[in-house]
């Protein structure tokens, strides 16, 4: 989780697209300091940007991620994005109130099993495989079109093989790197972050 992500955002960021400036404001409003940070949200712009018809997110905050998202999806993709928290769900709903082809929906992460399959799977709360239970993990194979993208951020770069965090095996980033239904990479999007982008593979 982007502990400053909110904080992250200053005019020295640079230009924003129009709905990631209203999700920041509503967050800050909020006080939700955990939204992704700029360069996460260049990436997930950049990825919604190959999505064909459906994108969805897990853990939607106030929205800064999804607001990302939408701006960089063509008008005909939908996008759902899941948050437990009935309060945060609100804020985010209203930040999307007048985007059509973006949903709020206020539940556990599983609920993106209902919809799908998706191009584009964004894990920021819930299913990122970050817990002991192997229930936290998303099931790519059940939530990707074949060629599909997935995303899991908030790692720290790692130099060492297996990935570590704190001294230990950073299993989280292992099971995604490993995982046999997919091709992943881990990018370091700045000096401490880094971020899972995995592809469905088409291949047997
Ligand atoms: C890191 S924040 C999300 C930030 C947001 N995606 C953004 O880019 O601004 C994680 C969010 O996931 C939500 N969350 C945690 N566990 C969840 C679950 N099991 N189902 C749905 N949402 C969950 C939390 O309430 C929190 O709002």
């Amino acid at each position: 989780m982007s502990m400053h992500g909110t904080a992250a955002y200053s005019p020295r960021t640079g230009p924003l697209p129009p709905l990631v400036e209203r999700a920041i404001r509503a967050a800050r409003r909020h006080g939700f300091g955990h939204s992704c940070r700029p360069e996460q949200g260049r990436l997930l712009q950049l990825l919604a940007g190959g999505a064909r018809t459906a994108i969805a997110e897990t853990g939607t905050g106030c929205g800064v991620g999804l607001a990302w998202l939408a701006s960089g999806a063509a008008p005909d993709v939908e996008l759902l994005s899941v948050e437990r928290d009935p309060a945060r769900a609100k804020v985010a709903a209203d930040v999307f109130a007048d985007v059509a082809q973006v949903r709020v929906v206020c539940a556990d992460w599983t609920e993106i099993y209902a919809h799908g399959p998706y191009d584009l799977l964004v894990l920021d709360g819930g299913g990122q495989a970050k817990t002991e239970s192997a229930a936290d993990a998303a099931d790519p194979e059940r939530l990707l079109e074949p060629g599909g993208m997935l995303v899991v951020d908030d790692f720290t770069p790692s130099r060492t093989w297996p990935p570590s965090h704190a001294g230990r095996t950073d299993t989280a980033r292992l099971f995604w790197l490993q995982h046999p239904a997919l091709r992943t990479v881990d990018l370091p999007l700045a000096k401490d972050l880094s971020t899972v982008v995995a592809v469905r593979r088409t291949e047997g």
